[in-house]
């Protein structure tokens, strides 16, 4: 299934100079999100992981679909002040300026495996960051899948050597 042809391009947004990939357009068509769904579980069943983390907020809804197909939890990182309970937090680059990403501190058991999830990777500021939360609570990196990774940016080099997934290329 091509579901890319599923992936609205809209130019200038959310500021001149950037073609942002709308996935609202394939998140409504029912066939597109199922493909989506199974194929990020198919290629992440040998990854093994004990628990999916995924990033505010279109994160959460791969994240949490995934997490149910492939009988993991799902743990959220949010953006600063939405966690109520004990945090780690992490500093990390935004285009202009900086921002924050908070896990609860209890959220993973130390040692446990997790694949962080997002829709999208583009300078992989956000994954890293998320790297580094995982690191503070002693999980063990299982991996990465994206639905859809701009190479252009090369984020996936900011990334640890583990095994990165991604559905669609621009
Ligand atoms: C988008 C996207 C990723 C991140 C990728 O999230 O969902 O999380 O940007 O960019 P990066 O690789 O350069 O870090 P955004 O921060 O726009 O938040 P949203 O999901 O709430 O829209
Ligand atoms: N997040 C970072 N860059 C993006 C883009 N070009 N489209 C959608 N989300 C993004």
């Amino acid at each position: 299934m091509d579901i890319k042809a599923l992936i609205r391009e809209i130019p200038d947004f959310p500021k001149p100079g950037i073609l942002f990939r709308d996935i609202t357009t394939l998140l409504r068509h029912p066939e597109g999100l199922r493909y989506t769904i199974d194929s990020l579980a198919e290629k992440s069943t040998d990854l093994a992981p004990d628990y999916i983390i995924g990033m505010e907020s279109r994160g959460f809804i791969f994240g949490t679909a995934l997490a149910c197909q492939m009988g993991c939890g799902f743990i959220p990182v949010r953006k600063m002040g939405k966690l109520p309970a004990a945090v780690h937090t992490v500093e990390y680059d935004l285009e202009y300026g900086t921002d924050r990403l908070q896990l609860h501190q209890d959220a993973i058991a130390p040692g446990s495996r997790v694949l962080i999830v997002d829709d999208l990777i583009a300078t992989g500021g956000t994954a890293a960051a998320t790297v580094q939360l995982v690191e503070q609570s002693q999980g063990e990196l299982a991996g990465f899948a994206f639905v859809i990774e701009l190479t252009e940016l090369k984020g996936r080099d900011r990334l640890p050597d583990v095994p990165i997934i991604s559905l669609i290329e621009y």
